[in-house]
C-alpha cells in the first residue's frame, strides 16, 4: 500500500519571555520582523506548508508565552506534538527561564545553556534553537557550549538563528519538519 502523501504534524515553540520565538515563526511563514516587543498572551498557532521529497507537509507551529503568568498550556498541549522547538537567546547569561509544569526550559546559571525537563521526554523530539546570533560582541554563550549541551542530551540538533536577519530560519525549520516527519 502507499503511503499517505500528506501530513499535518504539530510543532510547539517554547523557551524564556523574549528570546524571539514569536519573531521566528514570523520570520518563517511571513516573512517579516519587527523590532517591537508585543509579548505573547497565551498560545496560538501559525501553519506553514512545505514539501519533503514526496509528501505534502503541513507544519501546524505553536507559539507559546514565556512570561510566567500566561504559562498554564496543559499536558493535553503536549501530547499530540510531533516536534518540541526550545528557543534561547545567546546573548543572556541568566535568564528566569519557562516553567510550565510539563516541560521547563531554563538557563543553569553555570555555563551550561539551559535545562529541559520534559514530563515524557520520550513522546516528541526536541530541537534547540540558539536565537539573536545578530548581536555581535554581546554574545554569551559560545557555540561549542551549546553543542556540547546538545551532545549530552542525547544529541539534540541545534540551529543559531536570527529572526532579524532571517539567518538559518529555513533550515531550522526544516530540520524540525523532518524530524516530526520521522516521529509521526
Ligand atoms: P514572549 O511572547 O514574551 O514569550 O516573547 P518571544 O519569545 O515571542 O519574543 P519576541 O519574538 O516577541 O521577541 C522579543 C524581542 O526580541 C522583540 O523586540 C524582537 O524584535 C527581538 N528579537 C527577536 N528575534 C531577534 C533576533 O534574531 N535578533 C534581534 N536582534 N532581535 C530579535
Ligand atoms: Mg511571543
Amino acid at each position: 500500500m502507499n503511503k499517505p502523501r500528506r501530513a499535518l504534524l504539530k510543532v510547539i515553540v517554547l523557551g524564556d519571555s523574549g528570546v524571539g520565538k514569536t519573531s521566528l515563526m514570523n520570520q518563517y511563514v511571513y516573512k517579516k520582523f519587527s523590532q517591537q516587543y508585543k509579548a505573547t498572551i497565551g498560545a496560538d498557532f501559525v501553519t506553514k506548508e512545505l514539501q519533503i521529497d514526496d509528501k505534502l507537509v503541513t507544519l501546524q507551529i505553536w507559539d507559546t508565552a514565556g512570561q510566567e503568568r500566561f504559562q498554564s498550556l496543559g499536558s493535553a498541549f503536549y501530547r499530540g506534538a510531533d516536534c518540541c522547538v526550545l528557543v534561547y537567546d545567546v546573548n543572556f547569561k541568566v535568564s528566569k527561564g519557562y516553567d510550565d509544569g510539563n516541560c521547563s526550559v531554563r538557563r543553569d546559571g553555570n555555563d551550561n545553556v539551559i535545562t529541559a525537563d520534559p514530563v515524557d521526554p520520550d513522546a516528541f523530539p526536541f530541537i534547540l534553537f540558539g536565537n539573536k546570533i545578530d548581536g555581535g560582541s554581546s554574545r554569551m554563550v559560545s557555540e561549542k557550549k551549546a553543542r556540547e549541551w546538545c551532545a549530552s542530551r542525547g544529541d539534540i540538533p541545534y540551529f543559531e538563528t536570527s529572526a532579524k536577519e532571517g539567518y538559518n530560519v529555513n533550515e531550522a525549520f526544516l530540520c524540525v519538519a523532518k524530524m516530526a516527519l520521522e516521529g509521526e
